[in-house]
Order: structure tokens, then C-alpha cells, then sequence
């Protein structure tokens, strides 16, 4: 039977950014639908760990707004939507202080307040923060909130699958339930697109199976753009070892907390590659400092780094870092109250995504708004650690809102004509009645193997070529699955409506990479391996175009002088200094220079 809903707002996804939008526009006064493929409380949001970037001042008193601002613009590469920039620092103090007030528990200084602790690239130690597990607070506290918020409905375990539009508005979206594998159909006045990033087309991601890119291919076919799609994070810390482990998140709070990355030498090689922020400095440069060590032959065994965190003592560490501590007890038998970790780069985050306007997160779709990871600008070329938890408050809030105004001033209901639903559901369940075909699962692994291999850390003209003639011919297969069983928790069903969504959004990625012919952010490209200052005042957007993808330059606004000001400066070193006194003694006890090569 099918499952029909009518609302004023939908939203789709559950993480931070869904939640908080869902209660802002409930708090407006709408009837809200949030419709999650996964349970609520599940998602990547408890992978921001280290906690949330904002210019409290709690632990350094000279930080603020205008300081975040520089660090944040300078971080992406300055192709950041810089309003975007100048909103989020401004707003985000407001919404940590809030998540206090919803019952957030975060930890405390010393005297009482929000503590902050450092991280990569920001200026002063501004990461309020619960622990290691500020996502999974965040999460938590938003939940509570939702729950106790009038005129909110959580469909759990509702996979989305298309926008449905009314003439050029969008008007709802349909799908079917994970469980009983009934269609889904709801109708809205507005719709916040809230579906988080996409790591899982890469085969070593801290993403879990929810991160497969619907939402922004869903918005892409309903006729969004995309915006700056090669912009891909590689977190610097990921586990490594044992195998079932690998890509699971290592919170760069380690670093901030005074840890030091080590080669198989013994080197502190960060000293080599930024000598004033080391190990805190941006996510992009760290990554691709292991990623460089590692193909000059001085990795871990296992093809990465060690991460080194003892000098802190036990003490230290189980009360900063309590969730390290069990994840690599439990996952890999280290205590890494004495041992150090072995890392390497995982895809965390995606800086791209659907193009928005600043203020309230609308897309070029009327109807159509958007918010955290999915939504592209407020990270440019590249995201500095905190900046997501604060990214889904303000702009969640702020879309939610705006969906709200929006489906107010509408003046009939929405009534998106049945035959999308129904051309959607044959394509959803069509796997089902083939006999045989193409596994989606073995289109999905190799999939990962193109994306990993030719448009990865390090990328050329080639590589993403050749990975784009890959997603051409996995296109051309996807055409062809067949899945067995019936439609109830079936995972090859979900995994072949979730392939079409990856290959849209990898082709997104591919064809960013291949325009931004120079190295800008995590855009790498070895063979334009210098920032062009003229692709440094321009956006890459993907549309549509005669029913194919055409990713064009869209130059970037001027920024006022007043924020270039800001923009100007330089990022200091927030604190390294546990770090550099621990790598000091131990140089002298090995009788080496600091920094310096273990004799
Ligand atoms: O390393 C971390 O704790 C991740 C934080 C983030 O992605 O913002």
C-alpha cells in the first residue's frame, strides 16, 4: 500500500543539518515531515568529533568573528561564498551558546566556561567541544529538542529517491520504505534538502552506507545546480589497520590536543611541510604530507602514519580523548594511552555541492532549499576541522526558516502530478524483476575502485579521464541490474537506486576536476601542481544541458574591503606547544635535533 503524507515543510535527513531546520520550521509555525532513509540520530554528524568552531573566547580572548572569517576564507582557498563565510562566523557563537541552553553538556574550563581546544588552521583554540563525541552530542541535544517540538513527523527509514515538482516548483518527493518496501509519496509546499555528503562512491571513507549523494543528485535532476563538486575532503586521520577498520575517522583532535605524526623513521616530517603549524595546519596540507611520505617510501607498514599522543599521559588522553581511546582498544588491540596510532588520509567531507543562496539556503529550484554538506560555499576549496557543526546550526536554522516563509506565502497546496511517483517506483523496483543482470553491488566496488584510483588525493588529465570513461560504461550497465527477492529490507534494491545517484554526483566531481586545471585546496592535480590566480576568482557549476551534465565557470563575486581586509591576514598557530616540548625531549633522548631525523 502506498504511504501518502501532506505537508507544509519536508525535510530530508536526519543529521544535524535536517534537524535543526526541521525545528526552526516548526518553530515558525508549520507542520514539518522529516523523512530519514536511516534512524533518526544516525548520521555523519557524530563524525565531527573534535567539536564545534566558533569565537567563544573562553580560552583565548583575542579570538573573533572577524578572525574566524579570515582563517575559514583562507583555509577554503578563497573561493568561498564569502557571505556565506561572514554569516556563519557571526552566527554560529549564538547557536553553540543555544545547543547549551537545548541541554548540550559540553566540557568546561577551568573556570566554568565552554572550553576550546585547538585545531588545524585555526588561529586560537576555538573548538567548543563535549569530549571527542561533540557530533554525537550535537546530535543528541537536536534530537531531544525535535521530539519536544510541536508539529514535527519523523518518517525513519523512508528512502527518497526523486523530487516531484509542480509546473517549476517543487512540490515533494517519493520513495519507499526500507522495511516494508511500500511507496512513499508526500506532498509539500517546500522542500530542505539536508542529505549530507557523499564518500561512499571512494572505497576508504569515514562515511557509513548512508552517504551515497541522493540528495544532491536528486536536486541536480530536479534542476539545482551544483557548485564546485571537486572540492572532495580527505580527512589527514583515518584508521588504517586492521582492514575492517579502515577510513574510520581519528579525530583531529588528537593533533589539537598536542598529538605529533611521525614517518617510519621517526621524523617529524610536518616540520618539513608547514614549519609554524605543523600538525594543525589544514587538513589538505596534512593529507598530503602523509600521502607524499608515504610514496617517498618513509610510511607506517601499513601505508600511512603514526600519530602519537603518550607524552600527554593516561589521564590526559581518557578525559580528552575518551573515544579514541575505545575505538582503538576495541578495533585494533592499541592503548594509545601508550602507543602510538597508525593513520592515513580517509574521505570525511564534501565541500561541494548544491549551489545556495547565503540567507536562506534557497536553490535555483523554486521551493527547493538546502543545508549542510549537501549545500556548497561556506568551505571553498577545503573545510577546516569544526566548521561543519556550526555550518548544519546557523544555515539548518536558516534554511528551515526560509522554507517556512516559503510555504506560507504559497498560495494553493502543492499537487505534483502522480506519474513522476509512478515512473520513479518502476525504476526503484524494476532491479526486482530481472531475472538476471548486472550485480549493483559489483558496480558499486568497481565504482570505488575509479573514484579512488583517478580522482582521489592526487589527481592528473588523465586519471580523470580515465574514471570518467569508467562512470560512462558503469552508466551504461547500471541500465541493466537485477536483484533477487522482494522489495522488505532488500539491500540490492536500495544499492541500485543509490548507484544512479553515485554516478551522478562522481561525474559531477570528475568533471570539476577536470575544468580546475590547477591545484587549489584538496584539489590536487599533479599536473598543474600551482593555485592560477584567474581560476582563483571563479565557482565550477554543473547543470543540466540538453539532458547531460555541463560544468561551467561562474566568476565569484567581489568580496567588500572591509572582509577582504579580514581575508588577508595571516592564520597563526593556535598551539603547539604540548607537541613541540614533547618532540623536543624526545629528540634529545635520540640525541637529534628537533624535527629533525632519528639518528
Ligand atoms: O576530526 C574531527 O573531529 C572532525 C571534525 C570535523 O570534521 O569537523
Amino acid at each position: 500500500m502506498t504511504v501518502e503524507v501532506d505537508t507544509e515543510v519536508l525535510v530530508i535527513g536526519a543529521g544535524g543539518a535536517g534537524m535543526r531546520a526541521a525545528i526552526a520550521a516548526a518553530e515558525a509555525g508549520c507542520q514539518v515531515v522529516v523523512a530519514s532513509k536511516s534512524l533518526l540520530g544516525k548520521a555523519h554528524t557524530v563524525m565531527a568529533e573534535g567539536g564545534i568552531a566558533a569565537a567563544l573566547g573562553n580560552v583565548d580572548p583575542e579570538d573573533s568573528w572577524e578572525v574566524h572569517f579570515g582563517d575559514t576564507m583562507r583555509g577554503g582557498a578563497m573561493v568561498n561564498n564569502w557571505r556565506m563565510v561572514e554569516l556563519f562566523c557571526q552566527e554560529v557563537i549564538d547557536r553553540v551558546i543555544e545547543l547549551e541552553q537545548w541541554g548540550g553538556v559540553f566540557s568546561r574550563t577551568g573556570g566554568g566556561l565552554i572550553s576550546q581546544r585547538a585545531f588545524g588552521a585555526h588561529s586560537w583554540r576555538r573548538l567548543a567541544h563535549i569530549g571527542d563525541r561533540t557530533g554525537l552530542e550535537l546530535i543528541r541535544t537536536c534530537q531531544d529538542r525535535l521530539v519536544h517540538t510541536q508539529g514535527i513527523r519523523v518518517l525513519m527509514e523512508a528512502t527518497l529517491t526523486r523530487l516531484l515538482t509542480d509546473g517549476d516548483r517543487v512540490a515533494g518527493a517519493c520513495g519507499y520504505r526500507r522495511a516494508s518496501g511500500e511507496p512513499v509519496l508526500i506532498r509539500a509546499a517546500s522542500v530542505v534538502m539536508a542529505t549530507g555528503g557523499w564518500g561512499r562512491m571512494y572505497r576508504i571513507t569515514s562515511n557509513s552506507w548512508e552517504g551515497t549523494g541522493d540528495g544532491a543528485a536528486m536536486a541536480f535532476l530536479a534542476g539545482a545546480e551544483l557548485k564546485d563538486m571537486e572540492f572532495v575532503q580527505f580527512h589527514p586521520t583515518g584508521m588504517i589497520w586492521p582492514p575492517g577498520a579502515r577510513g574510520i575517522l581519528v579525530t583531529e583532535a588528537v593533533r589539537g590536543e598536542g598529538g605529533i605524526l611521525r614517518n617510519r623513521e621517526g621524523e617529524r616530517f610536518m616540520v618539513r611541510y608547514d614549519p609554524v603549524k605543523k600538525e594543525l595546519s589544514s587538513r589538505d596540507v596534512v593529507a598530503r604530507s602523509i600521502f607524499k611520505e608515504v610514496q617517498a617510501g618513509r610510511g607506517s607498514p601499513h601505508g600511512g602514519a603514526f600519530l602519537d599522543i603518550t607524552h600527554r599521559g593516561p589521564s590526559a588522553i581518557r578525559r580528552a580523548l575518551p573515544s579514541m581511546v575505545d575505538q582503538f582498544s576495541s578495533l585494533a588491540g592499541v592503548d594509545i594511552t601508550k602507543e602510538p596510532m597508525e593513520v592515513a588520509p580517509t574521505i570525511h567531507y564534501t565541500m561541494g555541492g548544491i549551489n545556495v543562496v547565503a540567507e536562506t539556503g534557497a536553490t535555483t529550484v523554486p521551493g527547493l532549499f538546502a543545508a549542510g554538506e549537501v549545500a556548497a560555499g561556506l568551505h571553498g576549496a577545503n573545510r577546516l576541522g569544526g566548521n561543519s557543526l556550526g555550518d548544519i546550526l546557523v544555515f539548518g536554522r536558516r534554511a528551515g526558516e526560509a522554507a517556512a516563509v516559503d510555504a506560507h506565502t504559497l498560495r494553493r497546496p502543492p499537487a505534483p502530478s502522480r506519474l513522476q511517483a509512478e515512473a520513479e517506483w518502476r525504476m526503484v523496483f524494476e532491479p526486482l524483476e530481472r531475472e538476471c543482470g548486472e550485480s549493483p553491488f559489483a558496480l558499486h566496488r568497481e565504482l570505488q575502485e575509479a573514484m579512488q584510483s583517478g580522482a582521489a588525493i592526487a589527481r592528473t588529465e588523465a586519471s580523470l579521464r580515465e574514471t570518467l570513461a569508467t562512470i560512462e560504461a558503469l552508466r551504461e550497465r547500471a541500465g541493466r541490474m537485477a536483484v533477487p527477492g522482494g522489495p522488505a529490507y532488500n539491500p540490492g534494491m536500495s544499492t541500485a537506486r543509490d548507484v544512479h545517484f553515485m554516478l551522478i554526483v562522481s561525474e559531477a566531481i570528475v568533471r570539476g576536476g577536470i575544468e580546475r586545471r590547477e591545484s587549489r585546496g584538496s584539489q590536487w592535480r599533479l599536473d598543474y601542481p600551482e593555485r592560477d590566480p584567474e581560476l582563483g576568482t571563479l565557482n565550477f557549476v554543473a547543470r543540466q544541458r540538453d539532458g547531460q551534465m555541463a560544468v561551467l565557470p561562474v566568476a565569484i563575486p567581489p568580496m567588500p574591503a572591509p572582509l577582504q581586509e579580514l581575508a588577508a591576514g595571516e592564520t597563526r598557530v593556535a598551539a603547539t606547544a604540548l607537541a613541540d616540548a614533547a618532540d623536543l625531549r624526545a629528540q634529545r633522548h635520540r640525541g637529534a635535533p628537533a624535527g629533525g631525523r632519528r639518528p
